[in-house]
């Protein structure tokens, strides 16, 4: 393969890891809004819902196509066990296992919310919450092994990321921490999503959150 192919892919790969960090933040942030029932100004809840759902797959696709398209640029070797086995690529072995532990982590979202109604709602809602865990490595694999994120204004549009997301989760707490019997904040975040109207539940149940 020519250096232009190589090339190719090697931008192919930076701007779709671009663009599947910026959709992972939004369903994060829109997974927030319709567990906590609330929706975006203009958009009906259902609509947010339906939009965090339709944004996940979205994701999903950006991430695919920015793995394949790294381990097809040959100008560094990544295998295809390097990619979803954390911290065994020889290239960048913390950082890209880092976003080899994001990719595994939204492996098990996935999954889990295919199969959500032969695994039941409390046993999806407690993997869904590894979501809260898969975007920080996701960011961290971002801002670690991109090249341009470090300057610029990629490295602005991360900080924004990492902004939106912070607000959100704060916003998040703070209102559970509101409702009586604060001790039981964890029980009660899950409960909200139980809570929810059922078409928010299913589309909470079909995306990554
Ligand atoms: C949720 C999963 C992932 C997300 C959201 C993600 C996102 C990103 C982002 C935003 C960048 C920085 C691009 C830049 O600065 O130009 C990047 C770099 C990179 N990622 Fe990922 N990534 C993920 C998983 C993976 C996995 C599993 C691999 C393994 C093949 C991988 C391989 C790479 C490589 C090779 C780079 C470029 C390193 C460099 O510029 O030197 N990523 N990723």
């Amino acid at each position: 393969m020519g250096a232009t192919s190589s090339t190719a892919l090697w931008y192919a790969s930076r701007s779709t890891g671009v663009i599947a960090l910026v959709l992972l933040t939004a369903v994060l942030v829109l997974g927030i809004l319709v567990t906590r029932k609330r929706s975006l100004p203009g958009l009906p809840r259902f609509g947010t819902a339906g939009l965090h759902r339709n944004l996940s797959l979205l994701a999903v696709l950006f991430v695919a196509v920015h793995v394949i398209t790294a381990i097809a640029d040959p100008y560094v070797t990544i295998g295809i066990a390097a990619a979803v086995i954390p911290f065994t690529s020889a290239y960048e072995t913390f950082w890209l296992g880092l976003g080899a532990a994001a990719l595994d982590l939204m492996a098990a979202l996935i999954v889990t919310s295919l199969l959500r109604a032969r695994i039941g709602r409390r046993t999806w809602r407690a993997v869904h919450w590894l979501s809260y865990a898969a975007w920080p490595v996701a960011l961290a694999h971002s801002f670690g092994s991109g090249t341009d994120m470090q300057h610029g204004w990629l490295l602005w549009l991360g900080i924004a990321c990492a902004a939106a997301v912070a607000a959100a989760a704060i916003w998040r707490v703070a209102a559970a921490l509101a409702r009586p019997g604060r001790a039981q904040l964890p029980a009660m975040m899950l409960a909200d999503v139980e809570q929810a109207p059922e078409p928010e539940r299913a589309a909470a149940g079909a995306g990554v959150r």
